[in-house]
């Protein structure tokens, strides 16, 4: 696994847009997994300036989306579809037809889970894959639990995670109990993958996380240390409790 210890968000946010584009020039049909969450939206905003000056074009990109809360529509402010097109889909050359998020009103939702993982085999796996992280670990919506399941699937989201999300709604209550998420076994087949944190209040985790010395599922994340090809880029106050990395 390879740590990079930035500055500060700013710089996160740059290093990551280019991370980004740099795997678009080299495949420019790439299967991008993508996340949603505060982190990643300084890396949206870089990848659209780098876009606007020419620098990245995503006509041929395929995107995924890590995750969806359940009985939110795509128009609900809330939901991660309004995110998507309101932060970086719309703003991009990516066709419709290649984004890819799943449906969390599908009259079936068990349904939706197999139809999106059917989606994703149609290109083998996800070529590069981005991830926040959550303070208990958690990477998509694979919250820490005596299992972890593989392949997409429903979720109930822990308590620290909807209090966590809160922040995004007018109050806590509002906060979806249920999210569809790409399982772990999906994201451990992406080729590479891109973990981003970023402030104070993932310091703890990203410590303990780098820190084990083996994977347990209760620390979703820790199953990033068996992956061959994982980049953290990490800024200086997530990154404050390790020390001699980067
Ligand atoms: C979002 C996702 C989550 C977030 C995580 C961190 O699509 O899959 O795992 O990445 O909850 O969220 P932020 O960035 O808001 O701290």
């Amino acid at each position: 696994m390879k740590v990079i210890v930035v500055k500060d968000y700013t710089e996160l946010s740059k290093k990551a847009a280019f991370f980004v584009a740099e795997e678009i020039k080299k495949k420019p049909d790439l299967v991008l997994g993508l996340a949603t969450g505060s982190t990643p939206l300084g890396m949206y905003r870089e990848l659209v300036k780098l876009f606007q000056n020419g620098e990245v074009d995503f006509s041929r990109v395929i995107t995924f989306n890590l995750d969806e809360y359940v009985g939110l529509s795509p128009e609900d402010k809330n939901s991660y579809h309004y995110y998507m097109f309101e932060n970086f889909f719309k703003h991009i050359n990516i066709p419709p037809e290649n984004i890819h998020i799943p449906n969390g009103i599908a009259d079936d939702i068990e349904e939706e889970c197999r139809r999106y993982d059917e989606e994703i085999l149609k290109y083998e796996r996800i070529d590069l894959q981005i991830l926040g992280i959550g303070i208990n670990g958690h990477i998509g919506f694979n919250e820490p639990g005596d299992e972890l399941i593989t392949s997409t699937h429903v979720t109930e989201l822990s308590e620290e995670t909807r209090k966590a999300n809160s922040k995004f709604f007018e109050s806590p209550d509002e906060v979806p109990r249920f999210a569809i998420t790409m399982g772990l076994g999906t994201i451990m087949k992406a080729r590479k993958i891109l973990l981003l944190a970023s402030g104070k209040e993932k310091a703890k985790i990203i410590f303990e996380f780098l820190g084990e010395e083996s994977v347990s599922t209760k620390v979703p994340a820790s199953f990033l240390l068996i992956h061959p090809d994982v980049t953290c880029i990490i800024d200086e106050k997530a990154a404050q409790l390790i020390k001699g990395q980067g």
